[in-house]
């Protein structure tokens, strides 16, 4: 036997060997979450139908784009008929999405990538943190620069249209599965992210592509389900919803997304009110195209065209991914659109005008991003990588002869570890345990630590190896991952401190930790939890997977200074957030390809942590409200409701609402140092102090954005915000506004209205400025159909947290 041998069945046996306070061997098994409305019939009477709202409006270029409109309706007069149909069709091709190319009129087709935190489908491109992630730092200027790498890179590789930022989910429910792609459940930290996310992309000359329109609040049943033949048994989820909560929450930051000219608008896979979202003409034509003035084009979501001449009429653009057929599969060359619009524009079905102003909103962001002068060739290597259409499947020829593999990162390695950081939230740091201070024996924990082992391409949950992103369309190809394990290793070396690891959960979670190290308790026992989220599934449970609350309950056990960071997707609840031996917790989210330099960065001190959570954590799982409906044993066609029946209460909104102890607040992050706000001032931004309710006429035609008026300032916050530690940081303060009782019921206690990040050296003082534009003191009028500001004081919050306010205020913009 060799020594090594011997060595190992002796700690086997330790490890078996009962021990005072040793942990039980068996493993709690996890309940997973299921939920299924219950019926309420007064809903069921008042919901359940969309309104009709035709015909379809046509683009005017209005918000800056009438050359560019001019260009495209030129385009459009040289198009032949099958030409037409094919412009607002997909094409199995090299990218994620294809329009073929119209070589007699130098057009040379649309190249539409995925996703919204890396061009997904290439290689030789970085991985940048994710939604949740950007929302988490409450950084303006690093959402622009994120998007603005992610738009150069995109454009490197020679795609038209990234198909993001995400603003569908918002994140109603806690336990959606796409939350950690899009921002965060507050409309105005989504809307602020959705603009300066679409202005960076747009910026580089990339379309961007806001998604999922709308309601696309859960995973489960997003799509019908279908018998052998392809006849839908069960329609996909209703999201059913008052026209108020989809004007404060969910069309909310799309409004922002508009505002920002953004190309193109995804139409989601749910029903809203009954009717399928590519095909919903009350959101379509009338919410995005009338009433936000939206001038791109309506893409749907792949497979999510329900018919041809319908949807068309109903405001959508393009069928995605077209060729491949309804649903996803593959039906060589068929969809509802292709050829069927040929054929109905000459039978008379459809009109001619609305098939050219498909493809004047398609054109008119291509020109005005100059995609038409020298815009790089898709790189072949796109063809190779790209498993939705490969070759095989494709029905013609592309021209891939530009350079394969082009590497595209630029120096983007730097901003993306810079991200990372930013995005860290600090939640608990007792006895000053952060930063380390030279630690000399170091103890790491958790299959979270390490190298992923399933490749670097995952979108299937793995037990081994950290998580830098989710799983899914939303996903990113990762040239390499920083494991926190090796990121920390290179750090220690520093201190020529010994690192031990265990990355076995259920070998952690079962064992008397201190039988694994040597020679005594280390100085700091460090461990990484995951929580895997992906696109077609919800998440079954709000805590960490693998066993990850048993993991720090036997670390903690014998480790008295235990640090836990989570790599999750979204919200977890932390009930080992009082355990006296957790004496900091650090929420990392998905930072993308530098995670692991990324946290060290935080560990070590040299970045002071500034994010703050997006969300709210609760006390426990079960404090949530608004789950997704992810249990109905039904069989009846129609049985997949999903009531937003708390109306405007999801998050903080809702904890609020209720006042409900929470674990940690919307809005929650602590820093190395500490700051104090003082000096609140408002300022009116015109002569009078008083406005008027209702925003003057909206002007004709539309502007993106929806009226104006709406996006005027109206007041101007000032505070002084000082750092009064003793290391430089950042603080992020936020601006709160209470609405009168002159606004009607059901109007939250509290609702985000601004935020900044301000960089403060230890002692200094800035002043931060929050500029109060008309929607943000409105509220949606549901029998006006229009904003209105009530009458009578609103209250003003400002603080480091939605329940942390220090400085209170008011203003009376409109007199009973
Ligand atoms: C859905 O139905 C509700 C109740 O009738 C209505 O207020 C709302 O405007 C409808 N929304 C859509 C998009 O159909
Ligand atoms: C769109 O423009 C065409 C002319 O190009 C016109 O015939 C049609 O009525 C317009 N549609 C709408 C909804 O205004
Ligand atoms: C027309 O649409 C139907 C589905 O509605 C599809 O089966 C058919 O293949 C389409 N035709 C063409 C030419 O794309
Ligand atoms: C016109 O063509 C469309 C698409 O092929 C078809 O669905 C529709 O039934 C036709 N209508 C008439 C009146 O022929
Ligand atoms: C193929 O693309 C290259 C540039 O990317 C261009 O020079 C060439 O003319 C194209 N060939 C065809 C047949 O379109
Ligand atoms: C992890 O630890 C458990 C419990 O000790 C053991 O049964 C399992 O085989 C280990 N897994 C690996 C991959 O070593
Ligand atoms: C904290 O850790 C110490 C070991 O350093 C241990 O003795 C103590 O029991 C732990 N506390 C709890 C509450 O588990
Ligand atoms: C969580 O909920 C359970 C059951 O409602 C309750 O017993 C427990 O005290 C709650 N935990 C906390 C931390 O509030
Ligand atoms: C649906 O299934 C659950 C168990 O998953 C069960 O508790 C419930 O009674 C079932 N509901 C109906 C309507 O069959
Ligand atoms: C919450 O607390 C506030 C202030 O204490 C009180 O006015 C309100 O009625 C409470 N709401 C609920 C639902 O208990």
């Amino acid at each position: 036997m060799a020594p090594a041998t011997l060595l190992a069945l002796l700690s086997a046996s330790l490890l078996l060997a009962p021990s005072a306070g040793a942990q039980s061997q068996s493993l709690p098994q996890e309940v997973p979450f299921a939920y299924v409305q219950p019926l309420d019939t007064t809903i069921l009477n008042a919901y359940g139908h969309s309104p009709p709202v035709y015909p379809s409006p046509n683009a005017t270029g209005s918000g800056g784009w009438t050359a560019a409109l001019a260009k495209a309706k030129a385009f459009v007069t040289k198009l032949t008929p099958e030409e037409k149909a094919l412009m607002v069709t997909g094409y199995p091709g090299p990218c994620v999405g294809n329009i073929l190319a119209v070589p007699r009129l130098s057009f040379p087709g649309l190249c539409l990538q995925d996703g919204p935190l890396a061009i997904r489908v290439a290689d030789y491109a970085s991985v940048f943190p994710a939604g949740v992630s950007a929302a988490a730092s409450w950084d303006r200027t690093l959402m622009y620069e994120r998007g603005l790498a992610m738009g150069q890179e995109f454009r490197g590789k020679g795609a038209h249209v990234m198909l993001g930022p995400v603003a569908g989910p918002l994140g109603r429910s806690a336990y959606a599965g796409r939350n950690w792609e899009g921002f965060s459940p507050d409309p105005y930290l989504t809307g602020v992210a959705m603009e300066e996310t679409i202005n960076g992309v747009q910026k580089a000359g990339v379309q961007a592509t806001a998604k999922h329109f709308i309601a696309n609040e859960q995973e489960t049943q997003r799509n019908p389900s279908f018998d052998a033949n392809f006849n839908i048994v069960q329609e996909a989820v209703s999201s059913n919803l008052d026209d108020r909560t989809m004007h404060e929450l969910y069309l909310w930051p799309f409004a922002n997304a508009v505002r920002a000219n953004v190309a193109s608008v995804m139409c989601s896979y749910n029903r809203i009110n009954g009717s399928y979202g590519c095909e919903n003409s009350k959101v379509l034509n009338g919410l995005l195209k009338t009433e936000l003035g939206f001038q791109g084009y309506v893409m749907s979501d792949w497979g999510g065209t329900h018919s041809g001449v319908p949807g068309i009429e109903a405001g959508q653009d393009m069928d995605m991914p077209g060729g491949l057929g309804p649903y996803g599969m593959i039906a060589t060359g068929s969809s509802h659109f292709g050829g069927n619009i040929t054929a109905a524009v000459s039978n008379g079905t459809l009109a001619q005008s609305r098939v050219d102003d498909m493809i004047v909103r398609i054109m008119t962001p291509y020109y005005a991003l100059g995609q038409d002068r020298g815009f790089p060739a898709v790189d072949p290597s796109s063809a190779d990588l790209n498993t939705f259409s490969p070759r095989s499947k494709w029905l013609t020829e592309f021209n891939l002869t530009g350079p394969s593999s082009r590497d595209v990162r630029g120096n983007h390695a730097t901003l993306i570890r810079e991200q990372g950081a930013a995005a860290i939230v600090l939640l608990k740091n007792e006895n000053n345990a952060l930063p380390l201070k030279a630690p000399k024996s170091i103890a790491v924990f958790g299959n979270d630590a390490g190298e992923d082992t399933m490749g670097s391409y995952s979108t299937r949950n793995f037990e081994y190896g950290t998580l830098g992103a989710g799983g899914g369309s939303g996903t990113g190809r990762f040239t390499y991952l920083v494991s926190p394990l090796e990121a920390i290793k290179a750090r220690a070396a520093q201190d020529q401190a010994l690192v031990q690891s265990w990355l076995n959960n259920t070998l952690i979670a079962t064992t008397d930790v201190t039988t694994l190290w040597i020679p005594k308790t280390p100085d700091v026992c460090l461990v990484f939890l995951k929580t895997w989220a992906e696109e077609g599934g919800d998440r079954t449970s709000l805590n960490s997977d693998w066993y990850g609350n048993e993991v720090v309950s036997s670390v903690a056990a014998k480790c008295s200074n235990t640090v836990v960071i989570t790599h999750s997707s979204g919200p977890n609840v932390l009930p080992f957030a009082d355990h006296p031996n957790v004496t900091a917790i650090l929420a990392a989210h998905y930072p993308g390809q530098e995670s692991g330099n990324s946290v060290v960065d935080v560990l070590y001190g040299a970045v002071n942590p500034s994010g703050h959570l997006p969300y709210t954590i609760a006390l426990n799982a079960s404090d949530y409200n608004a789950p997704p409906t992810t249990a109905v044993n039904t069989t009846g066609i129609e049985d997949w409701q999903s009531w937003f029946s708390e109306r405007l209460e999801i998050d903080y909104r809702y904890f609020d609402a209720h006042n409900l102890s929470v674990r940690y607040p919307f809005g929650f992050g602590l820093s190395y140092t500490t700051f104090a706000l003082s000096n609140l001032q408002t300022k009116a931004a015109g002569k009078q102090q008083q406005v008027s309710a209702l925003p003057a006429a909206s002007q004709q035609p539309a502007q993106p954005g929806g009226n104006p008026a709406l996006w005027d300032t109206l007041y101007t916050v000032t505070a002084t915000v000082r750092n009064t530690g003793r290391v430089d940081g950042a603080a992020v303060p936020q601006l709160y506004v209470t609405l009168p009782s002159s606004a009607p019921a059901g109007r939250p206690p509290r609702q985000l209205r601004g935020f900044d990040k301000i960089a403060l050296k230890a002692g200094q003082s800035r002043t931060v400025s929050f500029s109060l534009m008309r929607r943000d003191l409105s509220y949606w009028d549901v029998g006006r159909q229009e904003w209105v500001i009530p009458a009578g004081e609103i209250g003003i919050a400002v603080g480091f947290s939605s329940r942390d306010l220090t400085l209170m205020g008011k203003i009376t913009a409109v007199v009973a």
